[in-house]
């Protein structure tokens, strides 16, 4: 007889299946708050190098589950390796943030669709060696930016409070925006699912500015291309775990769930875990949603904030993590505290 299959708790509970205590992982887990991921981060050329080489790709992984007792792991990558795969210039200036090549209206014929998957070719090799390093309980992330996020940088060049040169691109040349879309779409339709073949369990969709925009633009630039890509993977990995993260979607959480199909909604800290809770169907999974700085700050306004959101997400499958990414600010012994708290340890 052959063992019984491990289960993946956090993997579980997207599935749909509510754990006694919430699986936990944390946005950008990986990342400059660790010294083990500087001292690595220091003998490489160049950001987008680390997210290239498979070797140290898998170690950087790797890190933060040496130290904490997560459930998952989340492919060290980023957003914005679907530009740089397309052919637009990015780079990652130390302390500045990314810089691209700005996209114009006439500019979309230099993209390069077609071999974009081989240029990823690295990064699907570090999800199947992180797949054969991990154990069979944790979960695999994979992610992409979802199309408008994406999008934002791409038009932009950099990263913006308001995100206005997309959405004015968006409004002033909607043929061009929507060929831009599709690009995108599709794009990620094909590396998630290559991401799913590598090893990947689940995906995550970070929709990072989900913010700033209106009814119709949330609609049209967020929710469709969202809904796009599940359906588009779930065409070739039937029943595919996604997770979705608008941050900043607000009021429009409960229809970007019900149209997006997503398995799991990821709450940004600035949403009330009553309203969340409120807003999406029972069965429905949710993520989230500790603020960052309640993570730098520690102690036990942390802890009576983690407990707070647990008692607030009991009805339904919740997977605890941050409401937006760890910063570099952030000390240790306090990622230490959290998990432990949340575990009930
Ligand atoms: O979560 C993880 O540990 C996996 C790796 C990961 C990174 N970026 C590594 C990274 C993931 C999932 C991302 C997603 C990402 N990248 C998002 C969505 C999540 C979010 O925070 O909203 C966005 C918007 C980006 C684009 C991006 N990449 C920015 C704006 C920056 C610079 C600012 C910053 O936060 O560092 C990056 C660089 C980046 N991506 C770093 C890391 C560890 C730091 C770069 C360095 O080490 O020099």
């Amino acid at each position: 007889m052959s063992p019984a299959p491990v289960v993946k708790p956090l993997l579980a509970t997207v599935l749909g299946e509510r754990q006694e205590r919430p699986p936990v992982w944390i946005m950008r887990q990986a990342g400059r708050y660790l010294p083990e991921y500087r001292a690595i981060r220091e003998k490489v050329g160049s950001f987008l190098e680390l997210c290239y080489s498979p070797d140290l790709a898998t170690e950087v992984t790797l890190q933060p589950l040496r130290r904490f007792d997560l459930d998952a792991a989340i492919l060290f990558s980023d957003i914005l390796v679907i530009p740089d795969a397309l052919g637009q210039t990015v780079s990652f200036e130390t302390g500045e943030g990314p810089r691209l090549e700005p996209l114009h209206p006439d500019g979309l014929g230099r993209l390069r669709p077609d071999g974009f998957l081989d240029h990823l070719a690295p990064v699907l090799e570090t999800v199947s060696r992180i797949r054969s390093a991990i154990a069979p309980d944790k979960t695999l992330i994979g992610f992409c930016g979802s199309p408008w996020t994406v999008a934002t940088y791409m038009i932009g060049g950099r990263g913006s409070s308001d995100q206005a040169a997309a959405r004015l691109f968006a409004l002033r040349h909607p043929d061009a925006f929507a060929q831009l879309m599709d690009i995108l779409v599709e794009a990620s339709i094909a590396y998630l699912v290559t991401q799913f073949r590598a090893g990947a369990d689940v995906v995550q969709l970070f929709e990072s500015w989900a913010l700033n925009l209106d009814e119709l633009a949330f609609a049209a630039q967020v929710i469709e291309p969202n809904r796009r890509i599940v359906e588009g993977v779930r065409r070739q990995i039937p029943n595919a775990p996604i997770i979705g993260f608008p941050r900043g979607a607000a009021g429009m959480i409960a229809p970007y769930a019900a149209v997006t199909g997503v398995n799991v909604v990821g709450i940004d800290y600035a949403t009330p875990v009553g309203f969340a809770d409120a807003a999406l169907p029972k069965t429905l999974g949710v993520q989230g949603n500790l603020d960052p700085l309640r993570l730098v700050a520690g102690g036990v306004q942390m802890e009576k904030r983690v407990e707070e959101i647990i008692a607030g997400f009991a009805g339904r499958p919740h997977i605890f993590n941050l409401g937006h990414g760890i910063v570099p600010e952030t000390p240790i012994e306090h990622v230490e505290l959290l998990v432990a708290t949340v575990k009930g340890v």
